[in-house]
């Protein structure tokens, strides 16, 4: 404001005072432009930092900083690892152990777990895979669904098909994020449910291997993965889901968060 304010004083002092009078426009003119100035300098701060145009973010801009932000952190805190060293085994077992397979083991049969084990030498994830995530803004506007597409590649070492199986799984879970008022009354941005659909895991076979001695073995496969692996996948995703909105820009999550209060929608579904 200074400035402006400097060069209409400049110019009164130029202008000879004959002609003072014609210019007396321009001076009123330059006299409301200083006080506007000033109106204008003053400005944000009676209006909060927030308001300031230049920090009012475009909604399509809003969503994907918000994608691009949950994707990055979970990529930087490891979920590529956490998917490719999950205790898989580990569960199978503990699931073998558990369930007993029982009208099997009263026709002293062991139960499709145990001899499927029996059978897998070895089980090992290759090829740990997030896709873009997605956004969906509930019809109120005040939750988000983030859908967060996986996937991996089981390769499986059984003596009876003679070669290594090969098994492309996907999983999406959805993470639900929404606002809370603490007790000083300041808003934050949480993860509410953090899910799959239930029967949603795909399977499918990679690799082309006759499939009749295969097909048994495969169907049991296809079972157990869907008892097991969608929970536990979860299980580890969706901390890290919670992990990741705690590292978020504070000026993205403060923007997410106005506009979920507002519920004004900025999520365009395409
Ligand atoms: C995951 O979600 C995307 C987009 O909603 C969909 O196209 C895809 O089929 C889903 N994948 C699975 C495994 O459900």
């Amino acid at each position: 404001g200074r400035r402006r304010q400097d060069s209409c004083h400049n110019l009164r002092r130029q202008i000879p005072r004959e002609k003072m009078f014609k210019m007396g426009g321009l001076v009123v003119f330059c006299g409301l432009l200083a006080q506007a100035t000033i109106l204008l300098n003053a400005l944000p701060s009676a209006l909060g930092e927030t308001q300031t145009p230049a920090r009012v973010p475009n909604p399509t801009d809003l969503a994907r900083s918000l994608a691009n932000g949950l994707g990055n952190g979970l990529l930087s805190e490891g979920l590529l690892n956490i998917l490719k060293y999950l205790p898989l085994v580990d569960n199978l077992k503990s699931k073998a152990g558990t369930s007993g397979g029982l009208p099997g083991a009263l026709l002293g049969e062991l139960s499709p777990l145990t001899s499927l084990l029996n059978n897998i030498v070895d089980l090992k994830v290759t090829d740990p895979q997030v896709l873009e995530l997605g956004l969906v803004q509930s019809p109120d506007g005040h939750r988000l669904y983030v859908t967060i597409p996986l996937g991996l590649t089981l390769n499986v070492n059984t003596p009876l098909t003679g070669s290594l199986l090969k098994l492309a799984v996907k999983l999406n879970i959805t993470a639900e994020l929404l606002t809370v008022k603490d007790g000083q009354g300041e808003t934050h941005l949480v993860l509410g449910d953090c899910t799959h659909s239930p029967g949603s895991l795909k399977i499918s076979l990679l690799n082309g291997i006759s499939p009749l001695p295969v097909q048994g073995l495969l169907d049991s496969l296809t079972g157990i993965l869907n008892d097991v692996l969608p929970n536990l996948l979860q299980g580890k995703v969706c901390p890290l889901v919670n992990k990741v909105l705690s590292l978020l820009d504070i000026t993205l999550v403060h923007n997410v968060i106005e506009m979920l209060i507002q519920g004004q929608q900025f999520v365009i579904k395409v």
